[in-house]
């Protein structure tokens, strides 16, 4: 009897310390999910702070410019609208979104790409990208147009190839070359 009672007893005794209940052995796991989730939430909603937000700065225009062009084709909010914005915010006020890479400020006269170029210039750039440069004795990247173009006119720096500054103004070529419907080597005369 006593051999049999006493493992029993011991069970009992083992789940005493547990008689809290559920709740209190997940309390240490809860409060770390609430803890995490509550950053998230604050992060995204109530930060402000830059990283933490997911959309690119609304620059003036940019509506009227999505509509123009039918960026939304892409999506209202792809990854792939998401950089065409950038590479608008780039294009049209480049000292302010390619800081790093211009020395020009919106004091001078012409200041940002769209200064010397239309956005439509930009799409026929791209689909004529890549080709023999005789100048240079080499094929030339669209990618490599553009970081010239930094350093040249724009007076600043040269991007890396992979850097924003670069591929969002390549994201943003192909969805207006997309909505022009021009294929690989149009011309602006239509030959
Ligand atoms: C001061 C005027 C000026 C500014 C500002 C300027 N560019 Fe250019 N860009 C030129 C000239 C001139 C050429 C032709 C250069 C050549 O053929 O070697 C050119 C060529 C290009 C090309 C090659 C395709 C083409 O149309 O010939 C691309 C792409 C380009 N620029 C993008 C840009 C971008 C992006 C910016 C802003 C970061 C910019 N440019 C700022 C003057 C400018």
């Amino acid at each position: 009897m006593d051999r049999a009672e006493s493992p029993h007893g011991k069970d009992r005794k083992q789940q005493g310390p547990g008689a809290g209940g559920p709740l209190r052995q997940w309390a240490k796991p809860l409060a770390a999910v609430a803890a995490i989730a509550g950053f998230v939430l604050w992060a995204y909603f109530g930060s402000g702070i830059k990283p933490f937000r997911p959309q690119v700065s609304s620059a003036p225009g940019w509506q009227q410019f999505r509509a123009s062009y039918g960026v939304d084709d892409f999506g209202t909010d792809s990854y792939f609208t998401r950089a065409a914005q950038h590479g608008y915010n780039l294009f049209y006020f480049t000292p302010e979104y390619g800081r790093r890479f211009t020395r020009k400020t919106a004091g001078d006269s012409v200041h940002s790409c769209a200064g010397c170029h239309t956005v439509e210039d930009l799409a026929y750039g791209f689909v004529n990208s890549d080709r023999f440069d005789a100048g240079l004795g080499r094929r030339v990247s669209f990618e490599e147009r553009v970081m010239r173009c930094y350093a040249g006119p724009m007076d600043g720096f040269i991007p890396t190839l992979y850097d924003p500054a670069v591929r969002d103004i390549r994201i943003l070529a192909r969805a207006v070359a997309h909505h022009l419907q021009l294929s690989e080597g149009a011309r602006r005369n239509g030959s």
